[in-house]
């Protein structure tokens, strides 16, 4: 197994000025920061593919109870807690890597409201700075594919969930093409990536402790929001506030490749529900 390096990681994401960025996108919008929602955000604070159009797809999975306790393994800005936070009214932390994204996730918090319900913490999904048995749901999106060790990364989710606790994922995973075209949205090469595939992967989840109750690839779906992304930014130009102000200066080669490795079978993604045994 490859080690990744996660100071690489923490500067793939965290180029600087994100806030500034994201600042600049809202005004660019026309949004009153005042009056500013959690819904405002989504463009930019759901870093995965279909953006809030899966994220809600992962929660239906769940039937998410307003006193469920829940985590967000690699939260990036956080947009998936305060998602949950303010569509269950439940307390969610979040833990992530990159510290740009940690201080910038909690300025949006406090800037819609939701820094009551909201946690952010800089961790290591690794190393979860919790104790046992502490959450009801842990929720990850988009971050095991920066981890090589996911022996590690799904038993420290099983050590932190109550018993019968849920998993829920939404990952990107290796196809059965070619290799992946790099750059792509988490790695500007394969130094990064740590790419398993969908059977593989749910055999790790079952190694770790986990009964996999649902798996649904969401790979067509996927090329499909793509097609339509790209008929939109043909026609109306790329728009103030997404996910590309988060991938640097060659986020549109990193945005072709993905849709690529996906129409080319070189990746795949599934989201599901997991439950510890
Ligand atoms: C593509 S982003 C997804 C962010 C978020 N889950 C979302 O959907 O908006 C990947 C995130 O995983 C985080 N990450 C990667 N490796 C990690 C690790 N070992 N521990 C914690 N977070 C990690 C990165 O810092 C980054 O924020």
């Amino acid at each position: 197994m490859k080690n990744i390096d996660t100071k690489v990681v923490d500067k793939h994401y965290g180029s600087g000025g994100i806030m500034d960025k994201i600042e600049a996108g809202l005004r660019q919008a026309g949004k009153d920061f005042n009056l500013l929602t959690v819904d405002d955000l989504a463009p930019v604070d759901g870093f995965h593919t279909r953006g809030r159009l899966s994220t809600i797809e992962v929660a239906e999975l769940a039937d998410i109870k307003t006193t469920d306790l829940i985590l967000d393994v690699g939260c990036g800005l956080g947009g998936t807690p305060r998602y949950l936070a303010s569509q269950y009214q439940c307390n969610v932390t979040g833990i992530d890597l990159t510290e740009e994204y940690i201080t910038a996730g909690k300025q949006l918090s406090k800037l819609v409201n939701m820094h009551d319900k909201v946690t952010l913490h800089h961790a290591s999904a690794l190393e979860l700075p919790f104790d046992n048995n502490s959450f009801d749901i842990v929720w990850t999106e988009h971050v095991q594919m920066n981890i090589a060790d996911k022996t590690k990364f799904y038993s420290e989710i099983v050590r932190v969930l109550k018993p019968s606790g849920r998993l829920l994922f939404h990952d990107v995973f290796r196809g059965y093409g070619d290799d992946p075209i790099y750059p792509v949205p988490w790695a500007e090469n394969k130094s990064i990536s740590a790419l398993v595939k969908e059977k593989d992967a749910r055999l790790m989840m079952e190694a770790a402790g986990f009964d996999v109750e649902q798996w649904h690839t969401k790979t067509h779906e996927s090329i499909e929001f793509f097609k339509q992304v790209a008929v939109k930014i043909k026609t109306d130009g790329p728009p103030p506030l997404g996910i590309h102000i988060l991938m640097g200066d060659n986020a549109k080669e990193k945005l072709k490749n993905q849709a690529q490795n996906l129409n080319e079978g070189r990746v795949s993604i599934a989201l599901g529900m997991a439950r510890k045994v």
